[in-house]
């Protein structure tokens, strides 16, 4: 007992073990603070639950087409696309978007897609028209073009490049790029025939 009282006396009159209890107390408080901040973090996060948006190619169109011996091409790709905003707070409106039709990295055709205003939960089908003008083939775009020619099919990649300003329940309003890549599409010169849908990746 006298021991264990003395003990005490000495430590409250021991600087350094006041100074570790302040060092203590601080660290203490610290770590409140960051597990306040990541709580909160945590919170807001989980409600605006950020989702990925969805792309699809519905189909595939190509018309006015011709294909000649000099290797230039001369096409419309209508190609016609749906996406899909799953998020129940985010909401998106497209500053601008750019659409592109390319063969083994070679551009075939390009055009400007609409300035979508795509809600929460909302699911938008659009068109775009890319005209290939001319477009001189080379390499294995060449080569993809003379051996799917007698089929009817042309395969491409679609490209989407697009600005968006996006909104998450009023509070948080930020500007940020999505690209969409749809490669394979089997475009057809006949309407009839069916169109194999193709689901894109998307880079937000
Ligand atoms: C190939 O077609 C283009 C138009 O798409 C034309 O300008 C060009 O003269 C044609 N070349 C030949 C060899 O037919
Ligand atoms: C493009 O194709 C869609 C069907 O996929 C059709 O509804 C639309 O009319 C076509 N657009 C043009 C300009 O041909
Ligand atoms: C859009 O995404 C939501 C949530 O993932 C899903 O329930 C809905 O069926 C999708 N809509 C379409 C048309 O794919
Ligand atoms: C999705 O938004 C478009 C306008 O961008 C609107 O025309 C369409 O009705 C909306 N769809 C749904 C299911 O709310």
């Amino acid at each position: 007992m006298a021991i264990a009282k003395r003990r005490s006396a000495n430590a409250e009159a021991d600087p350094w073990d006041a100074h570790s209890y302040m060092m203590t107390w601080a660290s203490s408080i610290l770590l409140a603070i960051i597990f306040l901040i990541v709580l909160g973090v945590s919170i807001i996060w989980l409600t605006v639950h950020p989702r990925q948006l969805h792309y699809t190619v519905e189909n595939a169109l190509v018309s006015n087409f011709n294909f000649n011996q000099s290797h230039l091409v001369t096409a419309d790709f209508n190609i016609s696309l749906s996406t899909n905003n799953s998020n129940h707070r985010v909401s998106f409106t497209y500053e601008s978007m750019e659409v592109s039709a390319k063969s083994h990295d070679l551009l075939l055709a390009s055009a400007a897609g609409p300035a979508l205003v795509q809600g929460k939960d909302n699911f938008t089908e659009f068109a775009v028209i890319l005209p290939s003008r001319n477009v001189e083939l080379q390499g294995p775009a060449l080569r993809d073009f003379k051996e799917t020619e007698s089929s009817g099919d042309v395969k491409i990649d679609v490209f989407i490049e697009a600005r968006v300003k996006f909104n998450a329940m009023h509070w948080k309003q930020d500007h940020c790029r999505i690209q969409v890549l749809c490669g394979e599409v089997e475009a057809h010169r006949s309407p009839e025939k069916a169109f194999q849908q193709t689901v894109c990746d998307v880079e937000l």
